[in-house]
């Protein structure tokens, strides 16, 4: 195969997807996180709907239930989550539960990759409502489109496990672990190949 035919194939490929960037909905989850109890499961919060070829601001907030939220619970995680699979789809962050009182809208902000298929990271917070400037008192959505090649650096949410624990990196290196099986090879190879027999 010629090496144009395969650059031609990759950018009808390329063109294919940007025509086919259209509406998608991500389901944003928030979890109370309350001292008392267990950690209780996530409940939808909000469907929002964009389309990455739109501008930003265009995301729309297909639907929305104002949470019913545990006494004690003082924070909450917010991110897109599978009821199905039981698992969070999206990073999550936490915000406070105060994001949700009266005179506030919750804004949510979802940043997504750049066709939109996958959400990275949502936030929520509460923008306070000025009655005297905006007659749109209901939630609102912001979908941020990553540029290829660029991570968001600022308020980088935190990847959790399913069960909310933090996901821990694994720590050591091979050699940090292996160090001593180095230092056994080396003094075998230094004290004449392996100690065997004491032949000559
Ligand atoms: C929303 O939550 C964030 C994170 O906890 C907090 O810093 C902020 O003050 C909250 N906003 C309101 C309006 O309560």
């Amino acid at each position: 195969m010629k090496i144009s035919s395969i650059l031609s194939g990759l950018a009808a490929l390329a063109l294919a997807s940007l025509a086919s960037a259209d509406e998608r909905t991500a389901a944003v989850y928030i979890q109370p996180i309350s001292s008392s109890q267990a950690s209780a499961a996530p409940i939808p919060l909000a469907e929002i709907r964009y389309d990455t070829s739109a501008a930003a601001s265009d995301a729309e907030v297909a639907s929305y239930e104002a949470p019913e939220l545990p006494e004690d619970a003082g924070l909450v995680r917010v991110g897109v989550y599978d009821p199905a699979a039981k698992r969070w789809v999206s990073s999550v962050s936490v915000a406070s539960v105060d994001n949700f009182s009266k005179g506030y809208s919750p804004t949510l902000v979802l940043s997504v990759n750049t066709d939109g298929s996958e959400v990275l990271g949502a936030t929520l917070k509460g923008v306070r409502i000025d009655a005297g400037q905006t007659r749109d008192f209901g939630p609102q959505a912001l979908v941020l489109v990553t540029k290829p090649g660029k991570q968001p650096e600022l308020n980088k949410p935190v990847v959790l496990s399913p069960e909310g624990a933090q996901a821990v990196p694994e720590e050591k290196s091979l050699l940090q672990r292996y160090w001593w099986l180095i230092g056994i090879v080396v003094l075998l190879t230094m004290s004449g190949g392996g100690g065997g027999g004491g032949d000559k």
